[in-house]
């Protein structure tokens, strides 16, 4: 029986990981730790798991920044997996602090303990991001494109994620650093693009385009990325340790072009979409080359974004109760490129 630790395991990607692992591995104890921020909901954890009565599952409220929490975390799990963080670009614009705190320091906290712990931990996955990258410089995206972050999101990822490297570096720790691209499925929040096109042509509102939305993204479903992570926890430690892999589709779409998608499968009327003053620091395109973990693992995406977008928009509209609560703060105030100030 292995204890697997996932920080940040009531949020969107980190519960839809813990939901598959839950599932796919009836042996393995998990252990949550999260902060339950805006960003983290209890009943993201599927409902199937009776919280606090279940040997194979247990919760932790609390904070990655707390070092004897973590510490006493670390000490019982085989493996890290390290989710939790401020994530969301726009209200890293509006109000930084706390994700330098949680993303930066939260992660060296984690890493301090996981090197206490050293004997006994196998693996410590981060989760990183695309957003470390920046803009794309080539074609493709591989795992040596510069780190270019342009927000202070992506760089306080960026800055955990070089962290996490030298802690490899210099210790030895059995690290793997994942940057998925642009995740979309069940239970993200409403402030993300794909959820706030589809809750929007839900609730009759317009679709809000940031710009002219030529911006262009990389869009993985997320079971896709939680299978990629499942591959990187199991693969021969010589595979994967002291590595990086993109997680990511291989293919960019406009903003725009979403927003349409949206709107053909919804049978909403394209004329709902306008237009709003562009984001500061916006990432103009992100493409992954997904070369590597192929190679490595044979993983690739299964799910086609048609397919992925109609098993979403599915979800939120048969889940109303479990995101309507967010609407309130699907929307952050911040200048825009033109130095207007604008809800975003
Ligand atoms: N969503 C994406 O498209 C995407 C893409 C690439 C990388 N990532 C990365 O994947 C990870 C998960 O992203 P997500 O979209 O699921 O995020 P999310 O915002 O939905 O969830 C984050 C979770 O972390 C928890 N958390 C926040 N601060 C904490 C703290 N101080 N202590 C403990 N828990 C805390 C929150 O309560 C929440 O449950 C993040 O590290 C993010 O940078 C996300």
């Amino acid at each position: 029986m292995k204890t697997i630790l996932v920080t940040g395991g009531a949020g969107f990607i980190g519960s839809n990981f813990v939901n598959f692992l839950y599932n796919k591995y009836i042996d393995y104890k998990i252990i949550v730790l999260d902060a339950l921020t805006y960003a983290g909901d209890i009943e993201n954890l599927p409902m199937n798991i009776n919280v606090g009565q279940n040997n194979r599952f247990s919760f932790w409220y609390g904070n990655v920044r707390n070092g004897e929490l973590v510490d006493t975390l670390v000490s019982q799990s085989n493996i890290v997996v390290h989710f939790a963080a401020e994530t969301h670009v726009t209200r890293s614009i509006y109000d930084n602090f706390l994700f330098f705190e949680t993303d930066v320091l939260g992660t060296q906290t984690v890493a301090n303990a996981v090197l206490k712990h050293k004997d006994r931990i196998e693996r410590f996955i981060h989760i990183s991001t695309s957003e470390v990258y920046g803009t794309a410089g080539s074609e493709l995206m591989d795992e040596d494109h510069p780190l270019m972050p342009m927000s202070p999101y992506a760089s306080a990822k960026a800055g955990a994620d070089r962290l996490v490297y030298s802690y490899w570096a210099t210790y030895q720790l059995p690290v793997v650093i994942v940057r998925p691209f642009n995740n979309y499925g069940p239970r993200q929040h409403l402030e993300k693009v794909v959820p706030r096109f589809v809750t929007s042509a839900i609730l009759n509102e317009k679709l809000r385009v940031h710009g002219d939305g030529m911006s262009k993204r990389d869009f993985v479903y997320v079971e896709d990325n939680c299978e990629a992570i499942d591959m990187i926890m199991h693969a021969p430690p010589e595979k994967v340790i002291g590595e990086v892999f993109n997680v990511g589709f291989g293919e960019d779409q406009t903003i725009l072009s979403i927003a349409e998608d949206v709107s053909r499968i919804m049978n909403y009327d394209r004329k709902n979409i306008t237009y709003i003053g562009n984001r500061p620091g916006q990432v103009m395109r992100h493409t992954a080359n997904i070369s590597k973990i192929n190679r490595v693992l044979g993983w690739k995406p299964k799910t086609s974004w048609e397919d992925g977008l109609k098993k979403t928009i599915d979800w939120y509209q048969k889940n109303r109760q479990c995101w309507e609560k967010q609407l309130w703060m699907r929307e952050i105030p911040i200048i825009s490129v033109a130095g207007k100030r604008e809800l975003h």
